[in-house]
């Protein structure tokens, strides 16, 4: 292993065109900030750096679509993303954005310093263009007939109906998806990076040199590079980005993905005056915290440019994560099948370290892995709170029991099998913990401290001090087992620290001790606490969550999936303008008629409308059924105004059990279309059908 002097840790850069959601989170940003809060411990030179990705072609359309500018879309969210890392704790020494001017300056020389070297070719080709929009199209911003299986809604890049890949010149009728205008073709000029010429070179890099990287990392690089690589462009036709730096290129913008990872360096630089030692002295250790669909910009293109420029470091590891599902489905931002962290910590206040903890508990370190709500329930409150918690507060609630408030002495002389244990069981866990840690395994890390507080508590449960009786020779016993009890919650306070870094804190307070106790090395040792010393009185580390908060998660995940409320994040697909990974399917499983046959299926006319106090997404409407009137709560509010929706005739799910909502009983459910946006929409006919008419 080589001997580094300085760690310079990335985590991906998000888009600013949505918040993020717990996946982000357990992919990337939870380990990074372990990563580095250990390091940090071990009084290493380390540096976290982050910041919002910018640019890219959804933010634009986005802007358009809204009337504003791509930099009001941009300030937004780099608010409220900021905001939501800031409170889950991750710790960045800089969160910086890909819009400020230093980093636009240092993509733009980075790119003019490889076409001065003469490494990009040249090249004009055809792309398709929308005349009304004024806008080249990427693929996804096409749509048409597929010619595989007809579906008329198939995209430039894939029918997700049956899954072809396709380019947009195989879609019969194509059209633009921004103003529905047939797009055309027209020549436009791109700078393109030939990856091939690094192929060589990086297939030494990577698959020789690197064999020690994680296998889900590893097998894609070796699947990109088995498949040979290609020339690359690395500018777009758009007016949003790092304009390309040439005389000929009004109007052209550098490739995301061209910039994004740049912004690193940009960040590091606003970060510190010293900035090069960590980009450019072989003695620094760059690790980059990514998702899965992030790889190969890591592990391949990224490095290939680095290469190219020269005089960088390059990545020592690039621990990726694979992807979390919710509730056994993929998350679908645009479908609005996912835990929002903003909305998180609204709903959970003070419980930041319990999402923390089950997110590093349950991470997709290997394969992709589900959170549920069921889970994130249990988790808590049988090991947090059942473990981890009760052992710390036991061992305060005995020491002020039965030692008078004070850490009691330790008596050498009648030290047992059972205290010896205990001692070698907190250095061994100190020895696998930093390992794994060392390694990015960080849930076995994290199992291994849990594990720990379970021995302590076995420990408390053998010796039970409780039942000594104060005989001076008991005493000694009782003091023995109360001391190691609370040089191991000092020990759990450092182990958890890089984990749960609010935690430890209360422990810290707890135990009046400072923050310098949690330097690593501290681990392990059983002299972290005076013989003597009067400590706080208990307080728990961590509540009970109730089966209410659950269901009501459960409740409203499902409620703004069914009804897309969630308009805002319709479009969070990458910057480059493809789809999200995981597009979801657009037909569900066949069904046969008996089930069709049980729906009742009514039309209604809404008689009135109201918001829904506190849900700003709830609407509760009165519906005439003909034969009765009808109250149903639908989750429409951000789509309409309450008053321009009295008088409508909707189609009603008549026998949906009853079913409450913020208190409200709501029986059945109105149907409505969704276009691809995700915009919801009446389905009106011209006729006016009496309230109540059966519909089949
Ligand atoms: O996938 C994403 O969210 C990208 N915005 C990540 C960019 S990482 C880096 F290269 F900036
Ligand atoms: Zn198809």
């Amino acid at each position: 292993m080589k001997d580094y002097k300085r760690i310079l840790v990335t985590a991906a850069l998000p888009y600013a065109n949505g918040p993020v959601h717990i996946g982000h989170l357990a992919g990337c940003y939870i380990p990074a900030d372990i990563y580095v809060r250990y390091q940090r411990a071990q009084k290493q030179d380390v540096k976290f750096v982050g910041g919002s990705d910018e640019h890219g072609v959804p933010i634009t359309i986005r802007a358009m679509k809204e009337g504003v500018s791509p930099q009001q879309i941009v300030d937004k969210y780099h608010a409220i993303i900021k905001d939501s890392f800031e409170k889950m704790g991750i710790s960045f020494d800089i969160y910086s954005r890909t819009t400020s001017p230093v980093h636009h300056k240092t993509a733009a020389d980075f790119f003019k310093k490889l076409y001065d070297d003469g490494l990009f070719e040249e090249k004009e080709t055809e792309q398709y263009y929308d005349e009304k929009a004024k806008t080249f199209l990427a693929d996804r911003y096409i749509t048409g007939t597929c010619p595989v299986c007809g579906n008329p809604n198939a995209y430039g890049d894939q029918c997700e109906k049956c899954g072809s890949s396709l380019s947009p010149e195989q879609l019969i009728n194509p059209r633009s998806t921004l103003s529905d205008a047939v797009p055309v073709k027209k020549m436009t000029k791109h700078w393109y990076f030939p990856l091939q010429h690094y192929e060589p070179w990086l297939k030494q890099w990577v698959l020789e040199d690197h064999k020690e990287w994680k296998n889900n990392v590893y097998g894609q690089c070796k699947s990109w590079l088995d498949n040979g690589l290609q020339s690359r462009a690395m500018t777009r036709d758009s007016n949003w980005g790092v304009k390309v730096p040439l005389p000929d290129a009004d109007g052209k913008v550098l490739y995301v993905w061209f910039d994004a990872p740049i912004g690193y360096i940009s960040a590091t630089k606003e970060l510190t005056d010293q900035w090069a030692d960590y980009w450019c002295k072989e003695d620094t250790k760059l690790v980059h915290f990514i998702g899965k669909d992030n790889i190969v910009f890591h592990c391949i293109i990224f490095p290939a440019m680095l290469k190219a420029h020269g005089g960088f470091v390059l990545p020592d590891n690039v621990p990726a994560n694979e992807f979390l599902n919710i509730e056994g489905e993929k998350v679908s931002t645009s479908r609005n099948w996912a835990v929002w962290v903003h909305e998180y910590l609204k709903d959970f206040p003070g419980c930041e370290d319990v999402l923390r903890y089950v997110l590093c508990a349950n991470a997709p370190e290997t394969k992709d892995n589900d959170f549920t709500w069921k889970d994130f329930q249990d988790r808590n409150n049988s090991e947090l709170v059942a473990i981890f918690g009760n052992f710390v507060n036991r061992s305060l609630v005995l020491m002020h029991k039965l030692c008078g408030g004070k850490v009691p002495p330790f008596h050498n002389a009648i030290i047992d099998a059972d205290d010896k244990q205990l001692m070698e069981d907190i250095g061994a866990a100190k020895i696998k913990i930093t390992q794994s840690i060392e390694e990015y395994r960080f849930r076995e890390a994290l199992f291994e401290i849990i594990d720990l507080s379970r021995k302590g508590n076995q420990y408390l449960q053998k010796k039970e001090p409780w039942k000594k009786a104060s005989a001076e020779n008991e005493q000694q016993q009782i003091d023995n087992c109360i001391h190691l009890s609370l040089q191991l919650t000092a020990n759990l306070a450092i182990l958890i620290n890089p984990f749960l870094p609010a935690t430890a804190q209360k422990i810290l307070h707890l135990l009046k001790v400072v923050e310098k106790m949690l330097d690593w090395k501290n681990a392990g040792s059983f002299k972290l606490l005076s013989v003597g010393y009067t400590l706080r009185a208990p307080e728990l580390l961590f509540r009970k969550i109730e089966d209410s908060e659950i269901a009501a998660q459960v409740e409203k995940l499902r409620t703004n999936a069914i009804t897309g409320s969630n308009t805002q994040n319709a479009e969070k697909k990458s910057a480059d303008g493809n789809a999200d990974q995981q597009p979801a399917n657009l037909l569900k499983p066949e069904i046969v008629y008996d089930d069709f046959a049980k729906l009742d299926l009514k039309t209604g006319k809404i008689l009135s409308a109201q918001k829904v106090e506190k849900a700003d997404k709830l609407l509760k409407l009165e519906i005439d059924l003909g034969f009765e009137k009808r109250t149903i709560v639908s989750g429409i509010a951000l789509h309409f105004k309450p008053e321009e929706i009295v008088g409508k005739q909707v189609v009603v799910v008549a026998n949906l059990a009853p079913r409450k909502m913020r208190g409200i009983e709501s029986n059945g459910m109105i149907l409505m279309a969704e276009d691809k946006n995700g915009r919801l929409h009446f389905v009106n006919t011209e006729e006016a059908i009496a309230p109540g008419a059966g519909v089949s």
